[in-house]
């Protein structure tokens, strides 16, 4: 299988657990964080089975278009590949163009559940859709033998939530609206630091400019115990130098944690 690399941990760790080789499809920075097409031409082979993908993307929140999805559909299908596609982050916005890979492509596999875009992640309840009728039996036949089925609880909270998902979605959309202008205005203002903003999704992706990357998660940790701030580290992403900041908290929150955050880059190494 081929995976994009790096992104969320398990899309390519667990089918490693699983005994398949897995090939790393590389997001790259100066490509605004997507990978390029004509590296997963020369990944693909013809026993290729699986093309995993992460859209929007975690750590970085970029997004692939309907566009660039239908180029790796068109790869996809010409070795008979199936493409799974992990969509939890899905862009606020209706401007952003945005397709489900079940939507684009007969063998796409699309994942999601209501812990990102929906904010409710302390349920636990997810769903997969694609239009592969024998492969839904399959994952119905894996699930009765792992869950049996959803908690009746977190199925009446999933439903209520899902129910109302207009006003949900309009709550999420107008936090990650002028959290992420206020996430900007920090970055243009901090020479210290700079970002290939996020559309839309509620994780963003900063780069130290002048943090060794061997440093990174040090940084972190002491940013931490300090000041109180908690930032995920990039080497934890494989990617040292940079940091994941989850910008969506209450106002008041996000300007003292970038303003502490700002103060720390200069005294750290002092
Ligand atoms: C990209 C991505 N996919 C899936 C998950 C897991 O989602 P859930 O909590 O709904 O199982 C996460 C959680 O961090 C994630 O970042």
């Amino acid at each position: 299988m081929i995976a994009q690399y790096p992104s969320y941990q398990q899309l390519y760790d667990w089918p490693k657990t699983l005994g398949a080789q897995v090939d790393y499809w590389h997001i790259k920075e100066e490509n605004n964080w997507l990978p390029q097409i004509e590296e997963l031409r020369r990944l693909v082979k013809s026993n290729t089975k699986l093309i995993c993908l992460n859209n929007a993307a975690q750590p970085t929140g970029a997004i692939m278009s309907p566009k660039f999805l239908s180029e790796v559909v068109e790869i996809a299908r010409s070795v008979d590949a199936y493409i799974l596609c992990d969509e939890v982050y899905l862009p606020l916005d209706e401007e952003t163009p945005y397709s489900p890979i079940a939507d684009l492509y007969e063998k796409g596999i699309s994942t999601n559940s209501i812990s990102k875009t929906y904010s409710v992640p302390g349920i636990r309840v997810g769903w997969v859709a694609t239009q592969d009728r024998d492969l839904c039996n399959e994952f119905r036949k894996i699930r009765d033998y792992t869950l049996i089925c959803t908690g009746v609880f977190d199925d009446a909270v999933a439903s209520l939530v899902l129910k109302h998902k207009d006003k949900v979605l309009e709550r999420a959309r107008k936090i990650v609206k002028s959290n992420l202008s206020i996430l900007k205005e920090w970055v243009e203002n901090e020479p210290l630091v700079s970002m290939v903003y996020p559309n839309a999704v509620s994780v963003s992706f900063v780069k130290f400019e002048e943090l060794d990357p061997t440093k990174t998660e040090d940084f972190a940790i002491q940013l931490l115990r300090e000041k109180g701030v908690l930032i995920i580290p990039g080497n934890r992403f494989d990617l040292p130098g940079y940091a994941r900041i989850g910008y969506c908290t209450d106002e008041t929150t996000l300007r003292q944690g970038l303003k502490l955050l700002s103060e720390f880059l200069r005294e750290y190494q002092v």
